[in-house]
């Protein structure tokens, strides 16, 4: 077991009714709020009006930046740079999902330096510092809201690129279930399959593994197995809502890494689907997961799959280690393909084969994606076959 640090220092207020907090919040780091949001479920839900409301009250003075796109692009983030540098802002309000938290946390770092954001990403330029951000989550998926990440597309060059660090953590999130009343069940499915790659992207590791936090982790699924279909069928039920909530801030966070090494295989996979054929982040990984995992599996990785498949599906211990990992693999592929309804393949999301062999060189970059089994461009051409 290796050491580690543990340390997530973001504050959170969970539940309803806490957005009375939130003027006393931004208070604390002065006057001039830049508010972020997306394509303006905000507006039609009401949530906008309430939080403009408690912005007011405590007299703050409001600047505005809509229109932030799901795969957040840089555009996005210079223009909220550059309001945060003309106006002098000091703190920024982020409401929405991942796509609006990511944008707004590179236009917080963007805003403490003199060159290009886009050079966070393309040349990992430093990220020493940012201004404060404050989140009010409406999309339980990315963990966007407790984590130091962040993920921007540059439609231009093609890529996806994300990174984590420090500075990008959010100072205060608010965690409001019945702000994700209105997430459609399509957005509820891809949201849990974001979280579901999120914990699997950890627990299939082959380092030695810290036995409280796989049972952690095999909670989480439980919980989002539990819950994702009863909020895909009613929206407004608090407990799951507010289940899928607070598991998508733990799948992410860090608490369940330990002192594994990070070693994520769907995800720079799917960054590279996203970065072409735009589409969404959780459905991406629906269709790459089962397919890694069924390519990962051999006789020394059975026996991860065996402690998934009997403690998360239940599968009878019995059985033949090979065959419980198989049906580990097909009980996944039911829940997301026919209890959530996701499309399970890349032909029918118009993923054609003419781009695996440029898209698996970048996912791998051009050498080998240190993942829980090594795989090379070769491997991820492979994996994009079979999701065809
Ligand atoms: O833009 P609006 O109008 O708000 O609509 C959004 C958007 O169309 C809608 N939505 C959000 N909350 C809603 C709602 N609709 C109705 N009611 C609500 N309460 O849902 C759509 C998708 O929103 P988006 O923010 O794009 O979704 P998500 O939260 O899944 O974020 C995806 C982005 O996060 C990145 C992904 O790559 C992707 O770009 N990720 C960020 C991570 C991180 N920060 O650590 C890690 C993840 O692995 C992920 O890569
Ligand atoms: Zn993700």
């Amino acid at each position: 077991m290796n050491s580690f640090i543990y340390d997530i220092p973001v504050k959170v207020y969970f539940g309803e009714n806490q957005l009375c907090h939130l003027s006393e919040e931004l208070s604390k780091y002065g006057k001039r709020v830049l508010l972020t949001y997306g394509g303006g479920s905000i507006k039609k839900n009401g949530l906008y009006d309430k939080v403009v409301q408690e912005i007011k009250k405590a007299g703050l003075q409001i600047f505005e930046l809509s229109g932030i796109e799901p795969n957040p692009r840089i555009e996005s983030v210079r223009e909220g740079t550059k309001i945060c540098k003309e106006e002098k802002i000091d703190v920024l309000l982020a409401v929405g999902g991942g796509s609006t938290l990511d944008a707004t946390k590179y236009m917080a770092a963007g805003a403490c330096v003199n060159f290009d954001p886009w050079k966070f990403l393309s040349e990992w330029a430093p990220i020493e510092k940012a201004l404060p951000v404050i989140t009010i989550l409406t999309l339980s998926a990315t963990g966007s809201e407790m984590d130091a990440g962040g993920v921007i597309s540059n439609l231009e060059t093609q890529e996806k690129i994300g990174r984590m660090e420090y500075p990008l953590l959010p100072k205060v999130s608010f965690l409001d279930p019945t702000n994700t009343y209105t997430v459609s069940p399509y957005q509820t499915a891809c949201g849990a399959a974001d979280m579901i790659s999120h914990i699997l992207e950890v627990y299939f590791n082959m380092e030695q593994d810290f036995y409280m936090l796989d049972c952690f982790m095999e909670g989480m699924l439980k919980t989002i197995i539990k819950y994702t279909p009863i909020a895909m069928k009613e929206p407004q039920n608090y407990e799951a809502r507010a289940n899928l909530m607070w598991t998508s801030s733990w799948a992410i966070n860090g608490f369940i890494n330990g002192g594994k090494r990070q070693a994520w295989s769907c995800h720079p996979m799917e960054h590279e689907l996203s970065a072409i054929y735009d589409i969404t982040h959780g459905l991406g990984l629906a269709i790459l997961t089962p397919r890694w995992m069924e390519y990962c599996l051999n006789e020394t990785t059975v026996s991860k799959y065996v402690q998934f498949g009997t403690n998360v599906f239940g599968i009878d211990s019995s059985l033949e280690p090979i065959a419980i990992a198989k049906k580990s693999i097909e009980m996944l592929s039911t829940f997301l393909f026919k209890t959530l309804k996701l499309k399970s393949t890349f032909t029918e999301v118009g993923i054609e084969k003419k781009n695996f062999c440029s898209m698996a060189k970048k996912a791998c970059k051009n050498s080998i994606l240190q993942g829980f089994q090594p795989l090379s461009q070769q491997d991820i051409e492979k994996i994009f076959e079979m999701c065809l």
